[in-house]
């Protein structure tokens, strides 16, 4: 295992994927009826930004630390800037909450998460950060199996975060494969797939699989941070079953994102339709 979450905790990536994320689910609780929020890939669940790991790439200076500095915050980032102040003390943002945390911070009394990750000592790390949560449960081992295990959940209404590490070639395929396959299990589940863009052949690959496997609903978002001389630079989302109005009410905030967040020459985010 060579990825760990820790050295990019509050990076760019995580706060647009967590604005993202608790935005969706805020509006999924707009209805009574309970959810299943699954992390198929959940990391340690709370990062020290003052750490040693945080410290050796200082990404969160690119990310959430532009958000604190940031006179005006978009509505639509609100729910999550202020789950980043619950897991602070209120003395300045000094820990970061990965997804695991966020989700689990979020849940109404009929709501339940389900949190994959495969390594033992993330496991354990999570286990320990989610320690004082209700309804909240760890798995050890492969999120992807996870996922086809649950699929669908009893509640039948829910969110799938799918965020791998993509130090596997194959990674792309193995992701392509498990939401198709989900999907057909649990075709009005909301689906979050969070990936690096670097190879855009491989994301074309990807994004056509989905195409290929007649999923419909279908948004993509990516966001390039600019010019840096090291680092990942760009990511993408792709959001299945997202609220219907996503699309629209995320043009103005995902500006404001690429404004405050920007690096370098060429910042840009785009949100588009990719299947209706
Ligand atoms: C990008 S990090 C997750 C970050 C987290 N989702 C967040 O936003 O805070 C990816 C995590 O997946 C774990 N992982 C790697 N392969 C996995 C697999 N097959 N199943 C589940 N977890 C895996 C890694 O150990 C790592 O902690």
């Amino acid at each position: 295992m060579n990825y760990r979450h820790a050295y990019h905790a509050g990076n760019f990536a995580d706060v647009l994927k967590h604005g993202l994320l608790i935005w969706i689910v805020r509006y999924l609780q707009q209805k009574e009826g309970p959810l299943c929020l699954i992390d198929t890939h959940g990391g340690a669940g709370l990062y020290d930004l003052k750490g040693p790991a945080a410290e050796k790439t200082g990404e969160a200076e690119g990310g959430i630390l532009r958000l604190a500095k940031a006179s005006a915050r978009p509505a639509m980032l609100e729910p999550y800037w202020q789950l980043v102040g619950r897991a602070n003390d209120g003395d300045g943002i000094t820990r970061y909450p990965g997804s695991p945390w966020l989700l689990a911070a979020n849940l109404r009394k009929q709501d339940r998460a389900i949190i994959g990750e495969l390594h033992g000592e993330e496991a354990a790390a999570l286990r320990a950060n989610l320690a004082g949560f209700e309804r909240v449960r760890v798995a050890d081992g492969d999120g992807y199996a996870l996922l086809q295990k649950i699929a669908p959940p009893r509640e039948k209404r829910g969110l799938v975060l799918i965020d791998p590490p993509f130090e596997a070639s194959d990674e792309f395929e193995r992701l392509a494969q498990a939401v198709i396959a989900a999907h057909v299990k649990w075709p009005t589940g909301v689906y979050l797939i969070w990936y690096p863009l670097k190879d855009e052949a491989a994301v074309e690959r990807f994004r056509a699989e989905l195409l290929n496997a007649r999923i419909s609903k279908i948004l993509a978002i990516t966001f390039d941070a600019g010019a840096a001389e090291e680092g990942l630079r760009a990511c993408g989302l792709v959001a299945i079953n997202p609220p219907w109005t996503l699309e629209q009410e995320w043009r103005e905030p995902l500006a404001w994102l690429t404004r405050t967040l920007a690096r370098g020459a060429g910042a840009a985010g785009h949100i588009a339709l990719l299947a209706t």
